[in-house]
């Protein structure tokens, strides 16, 4: 946004763990305008009085995207789920609305036919699977070093109860270092002797373990070795949806700076 007009936003999934605080962050802000939310089993409440925000006036809630999106806004923010995320999605460029989609879990190919759609439309969707800064980073870091450090593993703690291994994020750390080259194995794990598992699984060619343990919340590292010297690079975050805000707060204002499909937060920082 170029002038002091404040960016209107709509938020689907508001009453969510990761949308509700995202809710609170907007309307801390000042040039953000929370106008309307999507919530089935909170329809025709006020958002300001559900989740107690400071906003000075109602935030309708609304149990459809088409509801929601009568209001006029500039972006929608998708915190659902992926089964109904890219019905919204396509809804709202349909709309001449920008979408920020946090939530998880759609697949490449819903990715190329939203990308398609927004093109056609001249509308941008930022897609983006960790809104933590401090993951953005370790991901930016990483790729870095491994340019210069050809081996490495990652590996992945979380708490006893998180069912999927290795988590969404490990994933695409993975899938991004790959890209960078294929970290070097001394010793081919085919030719280690002892129980195969134990150096982890083979993800895009690196080495990834995943640690389930009460006691964890959420941490992923890289630890990148050379002779006599070692780099580790680790995020870890605590229990609540915080860490996911700010890089939220900053796709919404950025969402207008291109036409498309991005998908990354790192797309739209200034890291020069
Ligand atoms: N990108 C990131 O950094 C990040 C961070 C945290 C979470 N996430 C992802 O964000 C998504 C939401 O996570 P969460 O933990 O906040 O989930 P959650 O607590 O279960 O909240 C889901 C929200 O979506 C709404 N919703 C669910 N189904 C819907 C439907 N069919 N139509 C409209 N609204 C619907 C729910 O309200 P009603 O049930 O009332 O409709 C609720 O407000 C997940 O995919 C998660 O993996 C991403």
């Amino acid at each position: 946004m170029t002038s002091n007009k404040k960016i209107r936003v709509c938020v689907a999934g508001a009453t969510g763990w990761a949308g509700s605080e995202l809710c609170r962050g907007i309307v801390s802000t000042k040039d953000l305008e929370l106008v309307s939310a999507v919530s089935r089993t909170n329809a025709n409440k006020d958002l300001n009085e559900l989740l107690n925000l400071s906003s000075k006036q109602k935030i309708p809630v609304f149990g459809t995207i088409e509801e929601a999106l009568t209001i006029p806004c500039d972006v929608l923010v998708d915190y659902t789920k992926p089964d109904i995320a890219k019905h919204q999605i396509i809804t709202a460029i349909h709309k001449g609305v920008n979408v920020v989609v946090g939530t998880s879990g759609l697949s490449d190919a819903d990715y190329e036919d939203i990308k398609l759609i927004a093109e056609q439309k001249k509308q941008a969707v930022l897609a983006v699977g960790n809104f933590a800064i401090s993951v953005v980073l370790l991901n930016k870091f990483a790729e870095m070093a491994a340019r210069f450090m050809p081996q490495w593993e990652i590996i992945d703690y979380a708490s006893d109860k998180k069912i999927d291994s290795p988590s969404g994020s490990a994933l695409e750390l993975a899938h991004r270092l790959s890209k960078v080259r294929e970290s070097v194995k001394t010793i081919p794990i085919e030719e280690t002797k002892g129980v195969k598992g134990t150096r982890g699984a083979d993800i895009n060619g690196m080495q990834v373990h995943a640690v389930r343990l009460p006691g964890f919340i959420i941490s992923l590292e890289t630890i990148f070795g050379m002779t006599d010297e070692k780099l580790i690079i680790k995020h870890e975050a605590g229990g609540s949806a915080k860490p996911y805000v700010q890089g939220a707060l900053l796709a919404i204002r950025k969402v207008d700076s291109f036409i498309g499909l991005k998908r990354g937060l790192d797309n739209i920082m200034d890291f020069n």
